[in-house]
């Protein structure tokens, strides 16, 4: 069965002793109530914070990720991440072509796709992201926006490599906005890409990839969201930055 997923994406938030304090907050709270079975819960701070993050992780309450890893091996690029020190530092997740990353620094799915080959060969999970802007799906394109990011971006790979991945369909117009999309909106699309991968790599490999929701993803509509059968989580950003918002997401299931 495959799991659901809450990942919390911290984004460019939070000062180190802020991000320590969230840590904490978290992980009262799972002592208190524990979270289902099948729930996977992924903290996703910035670089700096990864390691405090990791070492509290030890305790098997969450896993970590980063949220951006660069496309080359190693070298002369300043101020980059490789997934080679990710993997040294033993961070299990990455989100990779977030939205953000596509608009504000040029994140092409040529580019996608390469970072996916880095963190595949360093055992580290990529959370890819994928969705339409508000033109797109005023326009009724958001279908060929999705199929055109995962195909160009994620089907160059082997259907075992394809099984490492997390999908987040995250439609810009309801990140950090306010507006969610509706249950029925989440579900009609997330079905099209478990289809889409299905047509692609077979129906067992797309029935085994957990996709996620994000997009003003809050305690007050997660439930309703995550019951549709092919939403199986959220990546969350402004909610992951409270405590007890988080948890009571990742208990929405
Ligand atoms: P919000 O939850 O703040 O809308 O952000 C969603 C997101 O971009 C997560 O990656």
């Amino acid at each position: 069965m495959r799991k659901n997923i809450v990942a919390g994406n911290w984004k460019m938030n939070k000062s180190f002793d802020e991000a320590d304090e969230l840590v904490n907050g978290i992980m009262e709270l799972l002592e208190k109530k524990e979270l289902g079975k099948n729930t996977l819960m992924i903290l996703c701070p910035p670089f700096p914070y990864l390691e405090m993050v990791s070492d509290y992780s030890n305790d098997s309450y969450f896993m970590v990720g980063a949220q951006n890893v660069n496309d080359n091996d190693k070298g002369a690029y300043t101020g980059e991440v490789s997934a080679g020190m990710l993997a040294s530092m033993e961070i299990e997740y990455c989100i990779v072509g977030h939205s953000e990353r596509r608009a504000y620094y040029g994140e092409t799915d040529a580019i996608i796709a390469k970072k996916v080959d880095q963190l595949l060969k360093n055992d580290i999970r990529p959370i890819v992201c994928c969705g339409e802007v508000l033109e797109e799906r005023e326009a009724g394109k958001q279908f060929d926006v999705v199929k055109r990011q995962i195909s160009e971006g994620l089907f160059h790979l082997s259907a075992e490599q394809f099984k490492s991945l997390v999908i987040a369909y995250e439609p810009v117009w309801a990140i950090g906005t306010g507006k969610t999309a509706t249950p029925e909106q989440a579900q009609e699309i997330h079905a099209f890409i478990r289809q889409t991968i299905a047509e692609k790599y077979g129906k067992d490999v797309a029935d085994e990839i957990s996709i996620l929701y994000g997009g003003s993803c809050k305690p007050s509509n997660a439930k309703e969201l995550f019951a549709n059968p092919d939403v199986d989580g959220g990546l969350i950003g402004g909610a992951a930055l409270q405590a007890e918002d988080f948890v009571n997401i990742a208990m929405s299931f």
